[in-house]
């Protein structure tokens, strides 16, 4: 395949590894020193290969000269933006503040539990100093943990369509919405497009719940995506596990589903018809099939609490997700949650600082929800302990009309500029949008 890099210089999603080690199903890559274990299922690979990783699966292989190029380009850039990260992600020095919060940030310091009450405490802050320097300190334990670098996953909206009628979501079933469905081919074709132009190594294909996506249209779309060379994650819903079964032999390797909230009465009333333990059941099947899981929750539903969020962050975590997915309720028109106050940016920033003080190694998205709520609010969700992003690649007309919620900053920007401008913030705080396989 030819380099995306050459005509779209600036957007590589994942740096080429050297396999330097092989041991059954897994293989050891470097990057410029740096050692890595990814699984290989699929590939016959040979020590002295260069390869693509995410999410820790290998997911292609790169011929040697185009490798060395790409890694022309990065290896001057590879440890520049380490040093941007490592000064912004720096400790703040002594400050002024409130003698109980200051003996908590004192043992996030030290890198102790925090017990319920602390966890409380923390998201109840509200003084901006104090918020600001518990942004920081998750920040630093991200920048320590995982170090510079940011999943840039490609999301493809392929159908609105949805059997469900979720109370807070704009495309339920009620809703009388002007509706579509994207053809396999046009699924694929847009796969295409983010692969070889825009050089995206790991996609989300998403949907409603769309039964008119049979298995088998699923496994011949998921087949012929994997054979580009990508990291294919499902966010379809519930379907049977033999199915998903299915979909992982056609070369899907992760899954985005979230748990949406782990209170059972706040689940029951705004999911009718829809089962708590049998989406539990279900993410805990998909993990022992193999999948990567991204799964997570609401925030601001009617009646959470503090609590809830914190016992959502901990189910997260139980469920051994692999990345953690969760973002501000949005109210959407015509929903019976469209009159619903809007989360609090600062709650949610607050609820990835605690997610990356009780999970030090979590990868946690920013999502476009989190987006609405403020035009810096990507940046903000980064440097308060985040360390993904997804990117919309469906085609406007497709894309304007997954309106689960309004307001979406992609609705109307061209892809090429929305990707240009996340690279640039990336670049401008010294993260690389990349996934090192980590
Ligand atoms: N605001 C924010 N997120 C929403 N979702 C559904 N409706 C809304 C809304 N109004 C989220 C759900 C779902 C994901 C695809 O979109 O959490 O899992
Ligand atoms: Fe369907 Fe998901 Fe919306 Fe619920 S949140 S109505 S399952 S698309």
């Amino acid at each position: 395949m030819i380099a995306n890099y050459y005509n779209f210089s600036i957007m590589c999603y994942a740096i080429p590894g050297k396999i330097v080690e092989i041991n059954s199903r897994f293989a050891v890559v470097d990057y410029f020193g740096e050692k890595r274990n990814v699984l290989n299922d699929e590939q016959p690979i040979k020590i002295g290969d260069y390869v693509y990783a995410q999410g820790g699966i290998l997911v292609d292989k790169v011929e040697t000269k185009e490798a060395i190029k790409i890694l022309e380009f990065w290896k001057r850039q590879f440890f520049e933006l380490k040093k941007i990260d490592r000064n912004l992600s720096q400790k703040a020095g002594k400050q002024k503040i409130e003698q109980n919060t200051l003996s908590l940030f004192q043992k996030i310091n030290r890198s102790q539990e925090l017990s319920n009450q602390e966890a409380l405490t923390l998201l109840s802050l509200s003084n901006r100093k104090e918020l600001e320097l518990l942004y920081k300190m998750a920040n630093n334990i991200r920048q320590k943990n995982n170090d510079n670098a940011c999943c840039v996953h490609g999301i493809i909206e392929f159908s609105n369509c949805c059997a469900n009628n979720c109370f807070y979501c704009g495309i339920r079933k009620n809703l009388k919405i002007s509706r579509f469905r994207m053809s396999p081919e046009e699924i694929i074709n847009t796969a295409q497009i983010a692969v070889e132009k825009y050089g995206f190594k790991a996609l989300v294909l998403q949907s409603g719940e769309d039964p008119y996506y049979t298995e088998k249209i699923l496994e011949l779309i998921i087949k012929k995506i994997r054979a580009m060379g990508v990291l294919i994650f499902l966010s379809i819903g519930v379907r049977d596990a033999s199915e998903y079964e299915s979909f992982y032999k056609a070369g899907a390797r992760a899954i985005l589903l979230r748990f949406e909230t782990s209170n059972k009465k706040i689940f029951k009333r705004l999911r009718p018809n829809t089962s708590f333990e049998k989406r539990i059941k279900l993410i805990k099947k998909l993990k022992k099939i193999g999948y990567l899981i991204a799964t997570g929750f609401l925030i601001g539903l009617p009646d959470e609490t503090n609590q809830d969020i914190i016992n959502n962050i901990i189910l997260t975590k139980k469920l051994e997700a692999d990345m953690y997915s969760f973002g501000p309720l949005i109210p959407a028109g015509g929903t019976p949650l469209g009159r619903q106050k809007t989360a609090d940016i600062d709650l949610v920033l607050k609820t990835i600082a605690l997610t990356r003080i009780i999970d030090h190694e979590a990868k946690i998205l920013v999502t476009t929800a989190l987006e609405t709520l403020g035009t810096n609010a990507k940046k903000r969700g980064l440097l308060a302990g985040a360390n993904s992003l997804m990117l919309n690649v469906t085609p406007s007309i497709f894309r304007k009309k997954y309106a689960i919620y309004p307001g979406r900053p992609d609705r109307n920007k061209g892809i090429e500029k929305n990707i240009k401008s996340t690279v640039n913030l990336l670049y401008s705080i010294g993260r690389a949008p990349t996934d090192l396989g980590i």
